[in-house]
């Protein structure tokens, strides 16, 4: 099976969140299981001088108004890429949403381009059978393919995050090369505006998003607008949960840390918490349990929440240290709690691939008290780590953390904490939860070691992909 995956982030050379760890991963998954999947992602520097191009596959004449653009071959280890080389739209900094004035045209070249791919495949004869896009900025990409002419490949969305939609002006349908009758809505239009990702979940042969109880969530109330559509496009829609890259994240052979354990060896963790300490400024030492955050600060991650808990935790001789960046307030708010709670409470404001590799193998708890969150990575990765993620019950969280109840303490298959209501003070009881069983050692060691064996593998995920291509009836193209 040939699928081509489109996307605006990979990670290791451009990640905003989680969609790029995914991209990395979720295709090497699926090409393990023998689908021919590649990925085709806009030419940006980064990833232009880490992986070297292997020359021109198609040429398009002057696309969405931005000049003319080629797509390129290429190859990340283990992975065939195509780059669609734009310098008037990628070449330049600003990360991959910088530059709102162009957004729309940009993206939408994207999405063109994979689309010509999967009508016309490219100068070697590779055409794919599936397009498969990710969140909104491919969210025109099933348009082009149902409004254009010629072979008509299958189309498969997955949203990451319907939070953001890509919302453009009416005005843009000629420019974007959409005829007037897409604009309506069952195809492009949305209150009035062109909604890429609108577009896409209308118009996609399936869906998916990446747990089940965010496939529930966004069909009935936390859906952003898009309930109705999404409800009524249930049978096409399923929800699959991500998994972790062990190649990337794993304590026995991150090269982050400075000392390597694995479930046999969890003693080995305990050198990485000074080093940790020291790095972010706080008073280094096991007593103190060591809350962690790593995250966009964003008001949907609900990190509002550990700032009312802040002098909570600091009342209890606990430790917090927050890794992120985002909302001006949020970042200024972390900051002056942080000057308020020297050695007890560090904050670094920033992106840190390498910090938080060792924030995960240094805490006792990572909190994500998100108010929506469609999957999570970093509760998965904490468990990996062995630091017992504490979440909110929401969408994928609720989805991959068991939490700390008689019964599953009983029953051993507790593997962190977890609370309802998204308001500081059920998170402040569920702070009160974790310290009480880290006041029972023995208790604490369980459920860490069940958690570190969870298996969270992509290897799953990707089958359930693979069956989700399964039930698209082929069109002979
Ligand atoms: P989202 O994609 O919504 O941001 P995820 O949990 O799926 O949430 O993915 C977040 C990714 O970004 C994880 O790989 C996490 O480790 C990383 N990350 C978030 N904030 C930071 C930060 N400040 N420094 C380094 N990595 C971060
Ligand atoms: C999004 C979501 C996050 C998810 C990630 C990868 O950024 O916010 O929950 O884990 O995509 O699918």
């Amino acid at each position: 099976m040939r699928i081509l995956f489109v996307a605006s982030e990979l990670f290791p050379h451009v990640k905003v969140g989680g969609l790029g760890d995914v991209m990395a991963a979720l295709p090497r998954a699926l090409r393990a299981l023998g689908a021919d999947v590649r990925l085709l992602l806009p030419a940006y520097p980064a990833l232009l001088a880490a992986v070297g191009t292997q020359g021109e596959v198609a040429h398009l004449p002057d696309l969405m108004g931005g000049g003319p653009a080629r797509i390129l071959r290429a190859e990340a280890p283990g992975l065939p890429l195509y780059l669609l080389d734009q310098p008037a739209f990628f070449d330049r900094p600003g990360g991959p949403y910088g530059h709102p004035e162009d957004l729309a045209r940009r993206f939408a070249a994207l999405a063109w381009a994979a689309a010509h791919l999967g009508r016309a495949g490219d100068a070697e004869g590779w055409r794919p059978q599936i397009l498969h896009g990710h969140d909104w900025p491919t969210g025109l990409m099933p348009a082009y393919v149902a409004y254009g002419e010629g072979p008509r490949p299958a189309t498969v969305m997955t949203i990451h995050n319907i939070a953001f939609q890509g919302r453009f002006p009416a005005s843009m349908l000629g420019e974007l090369r959409l005829p007037r009758h897409a604009f309506t809505p069952e195809g492009v239009e949305f209150h009035g505006d062109i909604g890429f990702l609108k577009a896409g979940l209308n118009l996609a042969d399936r869906l998916s998003t990446v747990s089940p109880t965010y496939a529930r969530e966004i069909q009935v109330a936390g859906g952003h607008g898009l309930e109705g559509l999404l409800a009524h496009r249930n049978g096409s829609l399923r929800g699959i949960l991500n998994g972790v890259d062990h190649e990337v994240w794993n304590p026995a052979k991150d090269p982050h840390l400075v000392c390597h354990y694995d479930l046999k060896h969890p003693a080995r963790r305990a050198p990485n918490r000074p080093d940790f300490q020291r790095r972010m400024g706080l008073q280094e030492g096991a007593a103190a349990p060591l809350f962690a955050a790593v995250s966009r600060l964003d008001p949907l991650k609900g990190l509002d929440l550990v700032l009312e808990n802040v002098d909570h935790l600091v009342a209890r001789g606990a430790q917090l240290a927050v890794l992120g960046t985002g909302d001006f307030h949020a970042e200024g708010a972390f900051r002056q709690a942080a000057r308020r709670h020297p050695g007890r409470v560090a904050v670094f404001i920033g992106y840190d691939e390498a910090l938080a590799h060792r924030a995960f193998a240094a805490a006792d708890v990572l909190l994500v008290p998100s108010r929506q969150e469609p999957c999570g990575l970093t509760q998965l990765y904490a468990q990996v780590y062995g630091a017992l993620p504490l979440v909110r019950r929401t969408g994928g969280l609720a989805d991959t953390v068991v939490g700390v109840s008689p019964d599953t303490l009983a029953d051993g298959t507790a593997t962190g904490f977890q609370f309802e209501a998204a308001n500081g003070w059920a998170l402040g009881e569920a702070i009160n939860g974790a310290l009480d069983l880290h006041a029972d050692p023995p208790a604490w060691r369980q459920v860490q070691r069940r958690a570190m064996a969870a298996d969270f593998s992509w290897e799953a995920p990707a089958r359930a992909y693979l069956d989700l291509y399964a039930t698209i009836p082929s069109r002979g193209s």
